[in-house]
């Protein structure tokens, strides 16, 4: 009989049905934009699986907060000073993770910003701005944190945030903001192609409207927030928290044979 590359794969011990399926342990995780919202979440998330986990955010009050939460859960946190949008900073932070904890072997690409203007009306600065935080930060520190994984040559995961406005379009005057997430969505499916071979494995999750920051001015309009949360077949906003369990789907021993995917954490918004 042929043995397949598939067949050898699957006889590894890794494979054994056991709770652990989701388990972190031993792993190092970096999420940027860490301080607050879902990035905040994720990172007690990961924590409480049992990733240590490096918190990269601009602000140190608010990063070393999240630090507080990953810390109560057992893991080690690290605050990293880090601005996306400074490409110097994003190789940085990586080389500090790996400093501190040794390696790197997830990364989650939550920074990003929520920009609206009127399509006719938005500047060469304002697109440049959004483009980036949302897309060029988030390809320069997948590139910083996939050269080290390479480097490990023990493979990785790579989790963007995307957003079901990669997907869909909207009347809300969010066309820069639509055009960075639907790249993220692609650039997830090249990524995932191009470093297979490394098994470092790219995936996105597409958040439905969450309740953060990024939707305070939405939520704060009731009209608008009720035509909003009714596009979602839940008929809700969702919390940061529910984004949770995706992230530590895809960075777990869950999802070995899952890649290039979009994960949508949207509440229905996409289904119908
Ligand atoms: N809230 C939603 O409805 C929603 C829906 C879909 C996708 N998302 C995405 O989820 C991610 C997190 O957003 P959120 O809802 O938690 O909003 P948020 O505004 O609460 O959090 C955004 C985080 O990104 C950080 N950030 C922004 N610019 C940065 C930069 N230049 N460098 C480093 N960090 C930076 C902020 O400081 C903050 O920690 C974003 O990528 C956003 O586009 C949000």
């Amino acid at each position: 009989m042929t043995i397949n590359k598939g067949a050898q794969f699957c006889a590894q011990p890794q494979f054994e049905i056991n709770r652990a399926l989701f388990d972190l342990k031993g792993k190092v995780a970096v999420v940027t934009g860490g301080s607050r919202g879902i990035g905040a979440a994720v990172c007690a998330g990961l924590a409480a699986f049992g990733a240590d986990v490096a918190v990269l955010a601009r602000d140190a009050n608010t990063g070393n907060q999240t630090v507080e939460k990953v810390q109560a859960f057992g893991a080690r946190g690290l605050f990293i000073a880090t601005d996306v949008g400074d490409l110097s900073q994003c190789s940085r932070s990586i080389d500090r993770t790996v400093a501190e904890f040794g390696r790197v072997d997830i990364l989650v690409n939550n920074a990003g910003i929520g920009f609206t203007s009127p399509a006719e009306a938005v500047t060469p600065e304002e697109w440049d701005y959004v483009m980036a935080v949302n897309l060029r930060g988030l390809f320069f520190m997948s590139q910083a944190a996939a050269k080290q994984m390479i480097a490990q040559g023990q493979g990785g995961r790579i989790i963007n945030v995307a957003s079901i406005f990669g997907i869909v379009g909207s009347e809300l005057g969010a066309s820069v903001y639509h055009a960075s997430k639907g790249a993220v969505v692609n650039l997830t499916r090249a990524l995932a192609c191009e470093w297979a071979k490394h098994n470092i494995l790219v995936n996105s999750i597409g958040p439905g409207f969450i309740v953060t920051d990024m939707t305070a001015a939405i939520q704060e309009q009731p009209v608008l927030a009720d035509l909003l949360e009714r596009r979602h077949a839940l008929g809700r906003f969702g919390c940061p928290e529910e984004c949770v369990g995706a992230v530590i789907f895809l960075s777990s021993r869950a999802s070995t044979f899952v890649t290039g995917e979009n994960l949508f954490v949207d509440g229905g918004y996409t289904a119908w």
